[in-house]
């Protein structure tokens, strides 16, 4: 077992309100969800949110021009009838552009429909800019990457189509992107990629046929029969699932004036997803995945501090100030983890009998790949961005965990042939870390809103 993981202590979302309840502490650890929440909302966030805002970890590097392998691209602008409309900026109202549509008279589904699929266009879209000091420096960056020993090589890194992203001109945020371009998305993940057979329905799919109450029963007698690798492949999808709603929930698109537009939280969303009576006790389980994914995550991180602690590691972006201070705090977050006295096992992953355990580990690998591709599959440019983000910096954490020996050996003053991290690879851990920490904290805040409104 996952000895000293203490998500599966229960906490219970009751009417919005989230209580925890510390009952049976497993070892020597106190992995409880308050805990968890402290730790992160006063240790980790501030820091993980001053790193990402650092050069280093601001540009990430992707493209975002990959078709869908798995079915016919439905366009970057996806939701119902916009592939059909393929919503040419001509045929949108003026007044639409403005933001301020509700004046013009067309006739009501129409508008309603362009409207829509503009705001989908406009809120998705990738805001490209990059300051002119990065541009050029980011030749140098991929001189410098170059001279370094790498081992492994990404799609996206290689492609000419990618290109640098920065993070902080397109957070990641609501764009209206949803509905059933967006359900088949995480339809296919959770179906064809998380060991489900087909008779086996996931709760509140909107896209299966209901069955009625059995579903739920029969889904979760077949997740506890699975071994504990494909249990935790299911939970870390759900978890990441979890907090990308979590995102969208905290910054949603509130009001859309003239000037500008106004994001906040919008707690009715946030309860829809959520709330235990109206998810049927679908959202405990969510946000228990989203703790579990944390601490996966916080896990790797702690097993990977010892790479970044050498000293001729260095976070380059030519700015020697600028790249000292970069690294120490990014060992300012390792020493915190550190001190967490969190642990649980994950030897016990891949454990049983070596050949089983090595075809299982692969296909766990294969699983995990496919489900990036998918990703390719997402209709909206900004979705598409933190969805492959996320899941690379998922990706990295596991390529992390199951290279522990590796990482043990490591030379302490060269590269090593056995383990490398790439700068893209980084990023998206750190970044995708960032996304965990945020949500955790922006609970906290949706706790509150939600025990005020009682
Ligand atoms: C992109 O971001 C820059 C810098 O904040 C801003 O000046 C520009 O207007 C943005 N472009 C779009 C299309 O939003
Ligand atoms: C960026 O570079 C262009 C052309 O090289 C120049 O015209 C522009 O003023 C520069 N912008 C800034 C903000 O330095
Ligand atoms: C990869 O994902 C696609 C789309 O969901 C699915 O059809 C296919 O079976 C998956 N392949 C593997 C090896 O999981």
């Amino acid at each position: 077992m996952w000895r000293g993981i203490c998500l599966f202590l229960p906490f219970v979302v009751l009417g919005g309100r989230l209580y925890s309840e510390l009952t049976g502490v497993l070892d020597d650890c106190f992995c409880d969800v308050e805990s968890i929440d402290v730790f992160n909302n006063f240790k980790i966030y501030p820091r993980i949110k001053k790193l990402t805002g650092k050069d280093y970890f601001r540009y990430y590097r992707v493209n975002l021009r990959r078709p869908c392998p798995f079915w016919p691209d439905d366009g970057h602008c996806s939701i119902k009838d916009c592939h059909v409309e393929s919503c040419p900026e001509s045929k949108i109202p003026v007044g639409i552009k403005s933001g301020n549509y509700n004046k013009y008279s067309q006739a009501p589904s129409e508008i309603a429909d362009v409207t829509e699929c503009e705001q989908v266009k406009e809120l998705g879209a990738i805001n490209s800019t990059l300051s002119n000091r990065s541009k050029q420096a980011f030749a140098d960056w991929a001189r410098h990457d170059d001279a370094q020993d790498n081992f492994c090589e990404l799609d996206d890194e290689t492609s000419p189509d990618s290109e640098y992203v920065d993070l902080l001109l397109n957070p990641e945020r609501f764009t209206g992107y949803k509905g059933p371009s967006a359900w088949r998305v995480w339809n296919s993940i959770y179906e064809e990629n998380c060991f489900k057979p087909r008779s086996v329905y996931r709760p509140l799919n909107p896209l299966a046929p209901s069955r009625g109450d059995d579903d739920e029963e029969v889904f979760y007698k077949w997740l506890e029969g699975l071994c504990l690798e494909k249990r935790v492949f299911y939970r870390l999808i759900s978890g990441l699932h979890s907090s990308i709603n979590i995102h969208l929930c905290a910054e949603y698109l509130l009001d859309e004036g003239w000037s500008r537009s106004v994001w906040g939280p919008n707690p009715q969303e946030f309860r829809q997803r959520f709330d235990t009576a109206e998810t049927k006790g679908e959202g405990t389980r969510r946000l228990k995945n989203l703790y579990f994914l944390y601490l996966i995550e916080l896990r790797a991180l702690y097993k990977v501090a010892p790479y970044f602690e050498r000293a001729f590691i260095n976070l380059y972006t030519g700015n020697l100030k600028e790249d000292g201070a970069t690294k120490d705090l990014l060992l300012q977050v390792f020493n915190e983890i550190k001190s967490f006295p969190m642990h649980f096992d994950e030897k016990s992953m891949f454990a049983g009998h070596k050949i089983e355990a090595k075809i299982l580990k692969e296909d766990f690998r294969l699983h995990f790949k496919n489900i990036s591709r998918i990703m390719d599959c997402v209709g909206c440019s900004k979705c598409r961005l933190w969805g492959k983000l996320q899941t690379e910096g998922l990706g990295t954490a596991l390529k992390i965990l199951f290279s522990e020996k590796e990482i043990q050996k490591l030379p302490e003053h060269s590269p090593s042939k056995g383990f490398q991290l790439t700068r893209q690879e980084i990023v998206a851990l750190i970044n995708g870390f960032g996304r965990l920490s945020t949500s955790i904290h922006q609970l906290h805040s949706f706790r509150l809103l939600l025990d005020d409104n009682r």
